[in-house]
């Protein structure tokens, strides 16, 4: 005889199609909740020892080191960060310096526009705030050289906010663990990343865990989820990463489409003469606020889009310098220099003069100060090799 079920026991009922989106949510929950935990302490064990990761992390010199660290690698920052901090002690310090004195100690690490807009930061700061860093997201995006980016590492790095962090090490750690096609310079996947990335730093709690969690992002994406050949072996979200379980880990990310650089031909005259001290001194320019190498110093130069450039006689008579007795010229020497969006062609021409005005802003510069005035490399290689 079939016994009836005993009403005591609960009845086996079939899944609806509700019952397996809800567990889908709650085991999407799970596995984000597995890489919170597992990435934030992973940082904490596996993180380089930086001298801007000091604890507990200071506003100011993580102010400084998120401003370097935009499109500059960690090992230049490493090299001019402490003795950035030993010129300028704080907010204050850094607002009341001229510029010129940043723009030294900024020399080496390159975009010059960033060290402006840290010194027009270091101002807004102390005006709008009484020197005082805000912690707000919203008040952080509203100052100079602060972007989404920036804003979002230091409301959670220093002030442990649960702010969403984006950058390219970052969106590919996003779309490898995800398997999410594209590269980083594509809104579509951008606009995700920064969704996803929100919806694990909602999960992390305020505080250190948070710091851990986005600088842990930072890290994986710097030290093991590279961009070519990725040490999976020492990930630690291995076990929920989809791109790792498909063997897509080389083909995702997608590789950027190469910008499509413009030629531009900049004739170069580097002026040079023996200062009293016996050194040599060059004769230098500043560019313009905007565009190429903003605001750094080069020889004096022309830039023309066609090859039918002002040439030697036109720049020395631009100069003020067509009548100057010169000791010894030199060159053309041609070279090519690339940068994200160009390709200068330079002509360079080197010039010896007795002695020669600076004017309209020129100033002669020793060889040995160089390095401090904020000169791009390419200027550099120009004067070396002339
Ligand atoms: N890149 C940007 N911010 C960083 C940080 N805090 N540590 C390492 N790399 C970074």
């Amino acid at each position: 005889m079939a016994r009836a079920a005993s009403p005591s026991k609960p009845v086996a009922k079939r899944a609806t199609k509700k019952d397996s989106a809800k567990s889908a949510v709650k085991s999407e929950a799970g596995r984000d909740g597995r890489i919170v935990r597992s990435l934030a302490p992973w940082f904490a064990k596996n993180g380089r020892d930086l001298p801007w990761r000091t604890l507990p992390r200071q506003a100011f010199p993580s102010l400084v080191s998120e401003l370097m660290l935009q499109q500059t690698q960690v090992s230049r920052v490493q090299e001019k960060f402490e003795p950035f901090l030993a010129r300028f002690a704080s907010v204050r310090a850094l607002a009341e310096a001229p510029e010129s004195d940043v723009m030294a100690a900024w020399s080496g690490l390159g975009y010059y526009r960033r060290a402006r807009l840290l010194h027009a930061c270091a101002k807004a700061i102390v005006r709008d705030h009484g020197g005082v860093i805000p912690g707000e997201i919203e008040k952080l995006e509203e100052l100079p050289g602060i972007g989404r980016y920036t804003a979002g590492a230091i409301a959670s790095i220093v002030f442990g906010e649960r702010a969403a962090i984006v950058d390219g090490n970052v969106c590919r750690v996003l779309q490898r663990l995800e398997a999410k096609e594209g590269h980083a310079g594509n809104k579509k996947v951008a606009d995700w990343a920064w969704k996803r990335a929100g919806q694990l730093v909602a999960l992390t709690s305020r505080g250190e865990e948070v710091a851990r969690f986005n600088e842990g992002l930072m890290e994986l994406g710097a030290t093991v989820c590279t961009p070519d050949g990725p040490k999976c072996g020492a990930c630690p979200l291995r076990g929920e990463c989809a791109s790792y379980r498909q063997g897509l880990t080389d083909s995702i990310p997608a590789p950027k489409p190469r910008a499509k650089r413009t030629r531009v031909h900049h004739d170069v005259v580097i002026v040079h003469r023996r200062g009293r001290s016996g050194s040599i001194e060059y004769l230098l320019e500043q560019r313009p606020e905007r565009g190429l190498w903003a605001g750094m110093w080069q020889p004096p130069a022309s830039e023309s889009p066609s090859e039918s450039n002002l040439a030697l006689g036109g720049l020395l008579t631009k100069i003020g310098l067509r009548n100057i007795g010169c000791d010894e010229s030199g060159g053309p020497i041609e070279s090519v220099f690339h940068t994200t969006h160009r390709e200068v062609l330079f002509r360079a021409w080197s010039v010896r003069v007795p002695d020669a005005p600076s004017e309209n802003g020129r100033r002669w510069v020793a060889k040995k100060a160089l390095g401090g005035v904020g000169i791009s490399n390419a200027h550099l290689q120009l004067i070396m090799r002339a």
